[in-house]
């Protein structure tokens, strides 16, 4: 759909994140397996990452997450409510983006979030899709709140604790992820500002590249099953980094055409933040300088569905983007899977 076409905006009215306070450095990694800081930084540009306690589940982040992203839509007077609870009733939809829900089949984590912050009057929904979960929730958020009326609020949260579902042995996975959630309260608004335009997109033949495969009903855990490595990620790192670099450029390359825009017009780019090296290579590829990218990795790792929320809060809390700035978000992930989206700030 072209921004001309569209007779409402969804305006981003409020951001919001959490990370855990445990914060691990390369170095302390190190103490217990076997790599170091420069081999890690040098590789990807991670200089620690945020890791939950055993008490704390994706939905702890997810809902701290979401009530700062209500509490700062009240104190910058986006809305009328005065209140977090007086807000949280006006959500129509809570969608939870993540792929280390509370739990395994149900109940969907956005339920929990749904209670936890009184959202009564909303619905609530999980989608999981990796690191791409983010950018396809907030076009689900979009979508819903367009195809009906009584709909004009949704909360879209990117929550992760993957530091529970990788492998601490394999030196070649578990250094590049971490912890944390972000959330976005979406409005329904007449405004110009709000997402002008995403697209999603997926490769399914490179199901196999990023996978966590034990657990599900193609390798069901059985009566007697003795667990030796719990559930974790596997990855064919080469395969997945080829596919992001591709989906990096040809997302960007793509809306922008779309949207009949130059790469000038874009203030900033938000893209997920897996490995630093494939948004330099990314960058290379579209011949635009890197720091037209926003990078956080050095402090979080990838923290999948969180990340790009995750971005988007400090960015909008630090005060880099103004507004009428046009940005340009862009996730690639397990799937394989890639979105983007053009938001007019
Ligand atoms: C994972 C990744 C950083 C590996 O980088 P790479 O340059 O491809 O490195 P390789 O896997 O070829 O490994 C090179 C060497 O480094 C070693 N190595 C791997 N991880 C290491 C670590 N943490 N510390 C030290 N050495 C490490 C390997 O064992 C290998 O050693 P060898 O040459 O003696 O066999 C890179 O492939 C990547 O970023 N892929 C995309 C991953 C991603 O973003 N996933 C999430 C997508 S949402």
């Amino acid at each position: 759909m072209s921004k001309k076409e569209y007779t409402v905006g969804f305006e981003i009215i409020g951001t919001g994140k959490a990370v855990p306070p445990k914060r691990v450095t390369n170095d302390e990694l190190a103490k217990t397996l076997d790599t170091n800081d420069e081999w890690i930084r040098s590789h990807t540009g991670i200089g620690a990452r945020h890791i939950a306690d055993d008490h704390i589940a994706c939905s702890d982040l997810a809902v701290e997450a979401a009530r700062n992203a209500l509490s700062w839509a009240i104190e910058r007077q986006a809305c009328a409510e005065k209140t977090i609870e007086e807000l949280a009733l006006t959500v129509d939809m809570v969608i939870v983006g993540s792929s280390t829900t509370d739990y395994f089949c149900c109940p969907a984590t956005a339920c929990i979030v749904q209670n936890a912050i009184g959202a009564k009057n909303a619905g609530a929904m999980d989608v999981v899709n990796a690191c791409s979960s983010f950018i396809y929730g907030l076009e689900t958020g979009a979508g819903l709140l367009s195809v009906s009326n009584d709909r004009r609020r949704a909360l879209v949260i990117g929550a992760e604790v993957l530091s529970r579902f990788v492998d601490w042995t394999d030196r070649g996975t578990c250094v590049l992820f971490g912890d944390g959630a972000g959330a976005v309260l979406l409005e329904k608004t007449n405004s110009p500002r709000g997402i002008s335009r995403t697209i999603l997109g997926a490769d399914g033949s490179g199901a196999g590249d990023l996978i966590m495969k034990q657990g599900g009903s193609r390798y069901p855990f059985k009566k007697g099953d003795t667990v030796v490595t719990p559930p974790h990620m596997e990855m064919n790192g080469r395969a997945v980094y080829n596919f992001a670099v591709g989906a990096v450029t040809e997302t960007i390359t793509t809306l922008l055409k779309a949207e009949n825009l130059a790469i000038e017009d874009v203030a900033l780019i938000v893209p997920h933040q897996a490995n630093a090296r494939i948004v330099q290579a990314a960058a290379k590829r579209l011949n635009v300088p890197e720091g037209r990218f926003f990078l956080n990795i050095e402090e979080y790792a990838n923290t999948s569905s969180a990340s790009i929320p995750i971005a988007l809060d400090e960015l909008n809390r630090s005060g880099a983007l103004r507004t009428g700035d046009l940005i340009l978000c862009v996730a690639f992930g397990a799937g394989l899977t890639y979105g983007g989206s053009l938001i007019r700030w």
